[in-house]
């Protein structure tokens, strides 16, 4: 057995994935969630793929009393990786005070006691958002791309917790960080024990292109097609969760066992591709022989035109790289959608 790991928001989307990959790795695992944007039955998914039952505790993290509580009870963390965060771009417009206390409070409470029970490392969920709109020669983007002013209070969290780690192992405190970028996560666990479980009316492409193609939602919207790319929709750069996972674990490793001797350490997580809103619904549909009814409608205010990744340190420095193709991010996807039909839960 490794060691013992803490996944904060691990019933979340990217957080069950990543679980999974600890676990298949050997890491004992323990979950804090407080389960606002996620469901208990998560753990029973993460369990049927692992063989393997994660220890659970529901807790919201900025509860510092609670925390320190959680951490007494497993004193044997040695790295933390940090989901817990509010993610809706849109909501963030709407409730910025919500999210800078949700997103700041978890990562100071956690900073704070890391220390005291020599918890070694902690890898930070980030976001290409903080690159913003690169300018032509930035693109495909580097981690030495500029940071952009945030274009919501959801991306300008990303960026003040990305300072404030930083400041905060500058001051010398005894733990190193991994900070990962992530591109467009998408797609399901091969097995569809786990995937992306949005509540209410998906905000973001692929849940609503998959309860489109289910027929749950009349058409998916496209949002403009007047931008300066070769079909004139937008460019992402498209992720299969399962590899973003399997980067986490890496990355675990690399600080718990001295495989560095950087405190800090900032990674890109991409394919390297761009692929058009356009392109992504013509291949969804190559994938699964569904088809997906869409509508041109206009742009989405603070929506990028072009983003997309240099993964090339990523690839030397941690010896990762994607291995999922997007037709098979897609079908898996798909074939995640069709479990929640099948279970009754969409
Ligand atoms: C956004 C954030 C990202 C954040 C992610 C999590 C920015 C620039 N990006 O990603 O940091 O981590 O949300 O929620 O703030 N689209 C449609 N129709 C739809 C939905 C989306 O055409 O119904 C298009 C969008 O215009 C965009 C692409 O699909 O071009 C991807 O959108 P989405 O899945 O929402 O992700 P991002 O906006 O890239």
């Amino acid at each position: 057995m490794k060691q013992k790991i803490l996944v904060a928001g691990g019933t979340g989307y990217i957080g069950s994935h990543t679980t999974v990959e600890l676990q298949n790795a050997g890491y004992e695992v323990v979950i804090i969630d407080d389960l606002s944007n996620s469901n208990i039955e998560v753990l029973d998914g993460i369990e049927k793929i692992t063989g393997k039952r994660p220890a659970f505790i529901q807790l919201d993290l900025k509860d510092k009393a609670g925390t320190l509580k959680a951490l007494q009870a497993h004193p044997d963390i040695k790295g933390i990786i940090l989901f817990a965060a509010s993610k809706a771009v849109g909501e963030s417009v709407q409730k910025p005070l919500l999210y800078y206390r949700n997103n700041i409070e978890t990562l100071l409470n956690l900073l704070d006691l890391m220390p005291e029970f020599g918890v070694e490392g902690i890898v930070f969920s980030s976001s290409c958002t903080v690159y913003g709109q690169p300018d032509p020669e930035y693109l495909p983007v580097t981690e030495n791309a500029p940071i952009k002013p945030a274009m919501s209070p959801y991306g300008n969290t990303k960026q003040i917790n990305e300072e404030i780690i930083r400041d905060t192992i500058h001051a010398g405190a005894p733990f190193k960080s991994i900070i990962l970028r992530y591109f467009n996560p998408i797609g399901a666990h091969p097995s569809a024990e786990i995937g992306e479980l949005p509540l209410g009316v998906p905000q973001n492409l692929i849940p609503y292109l998959t309860q489109t193609a289910m027929g749950i939602r009349p058409e998916l919207s496209v949002f403009g097609d007047d931008y300066d790319t070769p079909d004139g929709s937008c460019i992402r750069d498209y992720i299969h969760v399962v590899d973003l996972a399997k980067a986490h674990v890496i990355a675990m490793d690399r600080m718990l066992n001295n495989k560095t001797e950087e405190n800090i350490e900032i990674f890109n997580l991409g394919t390297g591709t761009g692929v058009s809103v356009l392109e992504l619904i013509h291949a969804f549909e190559a994938a699964t022989g569904v088809e997906v009814p869409y509508k041109i409608v206009g742009r989405r205010e603070g929506d990028i035109e072009k983003v997309w990744a240099n993964p090339e340190h990523a690839n030397k420095v941690l010896g990762w790289k994607t291995e999922e193709s997007l037709t098979d991010t897609l079908a898996s996807a798909w074939k995640w959608q069709l479990k929640l039909r099948e279970r009754g839960i969409m």
